[in-house]
């Protein structure tokens, strides 16, 4: 798939078909997200594939956060399904102290973005399907998953076979609101 193609046709998925992933398309997307670009070319990005079916269970329940769902009057995390029925999860983790922390900005949190948005489009381009979930509750899951306390877990990416054909994308803003020429225009 050409590389507009696949930017422009990616969507999240969030439910996923009774089929394991093949192990080398598996290791052609954790590949991927490896060559993503990061601060200073550190590479602090780690990730975790879980297979195991009461492990990914147990992450689903993590995902809902009872102080941010609750408070918007939603039952579930929208991604809390895909995180059991995937035949996997990979979850990103990073050192963040191997990235920036620059104007009280850290980067590690891109390093991460950079790597979730190469997964989610080599993942689309090899049929498969994949969601970035951020809302999960850290410390059990790190517990689950024994990673150390100066580990941070940023996301969960539940992957496998799209259930459905999804027809069309989710929308985004008109490039005119988005983007400025010379001068911040609010
Ligand atoms: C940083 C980040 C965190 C996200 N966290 C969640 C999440 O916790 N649960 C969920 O269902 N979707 C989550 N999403 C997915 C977004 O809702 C989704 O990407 C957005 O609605 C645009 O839809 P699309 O991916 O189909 O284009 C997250 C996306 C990003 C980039």
């Amino acid at each position: 798939m050409d590389t507009m193609e696949a930017i422009k046709s990616r969507h999240s998925v969030r439910r996923f078909a009774d089929r394991p992933v093949e192990e080398e398309k598996l290791l052609q997307v954790l590949d991927a997200a490896r060559q993503a670009p990061s601060w200073a070319n550190l590479q602090c990005v780690r990730f975790i594939v879980v297979k195991d079916s009461a492990a990914k269970r147990r992450i689903s329940e993590l995902s809902y956060v009872d102080s941010f769902f609750a408070a918007r009057g939603y039952k579930t995390n929208p991604s809390q399904v895909a995180l059991a029925e995937a035949p996997l999860v990979i979850v990103a983790c990073a050192l963040p102290n191997q990235s920036g922390d620059i104007r009280g900005q850290q980067y590690y949190m891109t390093d991460v973005g950079l790597a979730a948005e190469n997964l989610l489009l080599a993942a689309h381009n090899l049929g498969l399907g994949s969601v970035f979930v951020s809302i999960f509750e850290e410390k059990p899951l790190a517990e689950l998953l024994d990673v150390p306390a100066y580990i941070s877990i940023v996301g969960l990416f539940p992957l496998g076979y799209p259930l459905h054909e999804v027809s069309g994308v989710t929308p985004r803003k008109p490039l005119k609101e988005t983007v400025f020429y010379d001068k911040w225009q609010g």
